[in-house]
């Protein structure tokens, strides 16, 4: 009996512990969107695909067949082209330079007009000088432009999030410009967030 009464209290002080814990870790670790930080960019790429100051070449030319979606001369399946594209931060292309974009896309179907994208923004001005956003995904002409963010360096390193692409004609069909909607988010850089977390490990 005496044994059960005092099983009883240690088992309810144990609870209360627990219940202590829960509450101090709640207190402790913040949410996950507090331990990341937003990256929020709108810029604009500036795709020049034939005559002078040409950005945008074809690099393979695939093995076909013809994509019925697309128009020549890069419309074979596999036709892919390489990119070294000024980025600036608003549509007119004399207005402040902030980047450039380097990559590739390739005629991805056969039938569909969806291309494979791989491209990495680099900033040359701005709080993310010198740092990259590495985006990859398809580019389906039938439905928006969004591509994943699947990482970044120097001040980006960890990012994650998505792209909008929207294409803006401007002297069609040798100059285009994409604009680039960035949503995305990078882990707190900080030791502080280091430091907090063992001492949670610890005290747990
Ligand atoms: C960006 O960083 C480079 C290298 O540190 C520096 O030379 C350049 O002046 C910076 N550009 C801007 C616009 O801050
Ligand atoms: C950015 O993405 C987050 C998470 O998906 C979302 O909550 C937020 O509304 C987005 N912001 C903008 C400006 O689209």
């Amino acid at each position: 009996m005496a044994s059960s009464v005092a099983n009883t209290t240690s088992s309810k002080r144990r609870r209360l512990l627990l219940l202590a814990a829960a509450v101090a870790l709640t207190i402790l670790v913040p949410p996950v969107s507090a331990r990341r930080l937003p990256v929020q960019l709108v810029v604009y790429v500036h795709e020049i695909l034939d005559g002078p100051g040409q950005t945008e070449k074809l690099l393979i030319r695939g093995p076909g067949p013809e994509n019925p979606t697309l128009w020549p001369p890069n419309n074979l399946f596999g036709d892919t082209v390489v990119m070294d594209d000024l980025v600036t931060e608003d549509l007119a292309i004399d207005s402040a330079p902030v980047g450039r974009v380097y990559g590739t896309y390739m005629t991805g179907s056969m039938t569909l007009p969806v291309h494979t994208v791989s491209f990495t923004l680099r900033l040359s001005a701005g709080p993310y000088n010198g740092s990259t956003l590495v985006m990859a995904g398809i580019d389906d002409e039938t439905i928006a432009r969004e591509h994943a963010v699947v990482g970044g360096t120097e001040a980006l390193r960890g990012a994650q999030g998505y792209v909008l692409g929207e294409v803006i004609p401007v002297s069609p069909p040798h100059y285009v410009v994409m604009k680039l909607t960035v949503n995305a988010s990078v882990p707190v850089p900080t030791t502080k967030a280091k430091a907090a977390a063992s001492h949670l490990i610890i005290d747990m």
